[in-house]
């Protein structure tokens, strides 16, 4: 599996903060990959990254939304949802994971295309208005 490199040309959508944000995302979601593919740690040093990207996952949505509801962003309501559904999604894989019962390899695969898929489709379809300034 491969990491993620970041690269201003491929992952800008043309915000600061955004992109600071989903730069650090990338790098936890790098940790993650490191620690389940190379079986670098336990569970519970697994569970540590986890809690950490989930805790940076809902500080970022928050800025996100923030930022697109300033612009009026047509598409808010979808873009909130799928946020909503990563968290529901993560929670309920923290809770199997308590209960020992999770595959870390799909759980990884899972987050390293949600959040491939959130920068380059969902995220890169308001940068044309960020970059008009609307
Ligand atoms: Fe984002």
């Amino acid at each position: 599996m491969n990491y993620f490199v970041w690269d201003v040309e491929k992952y800008s959508v043309g915000h600061a903060d955004l992109d600071q944000q989903h730069q650090q995302l990338l790098e936890i979601v790098n940790r993650l990959i490191e620690h389940v593919v190379l079986g670098k740690s336990d569970d519970f040093a697994l569970t540590e990254i986890l809690l950490e990207l989930n805790s940076y996952a809902a500080r970022h949505f928050e800025t996100e939304e923030r930022v697109l509801m300033a612009i009026d962003y047509p598409l808010i309501h979808e873009q909130k949802e799928a946020h909503g559904n990563y968290i529901a999604k993560l929670s309920q894989c923290m809770m199997q994971l308590e209960q020992g019962g999770v595959d870390f390899m799909r759980l990884l695969e899972f987050v390293r295309k949600w959040w491939e898929h959130h920068i380059l489709t969902d995220d890169m379809a308001f940068k044309p208005l960020l970059e008009k300034g609307v």
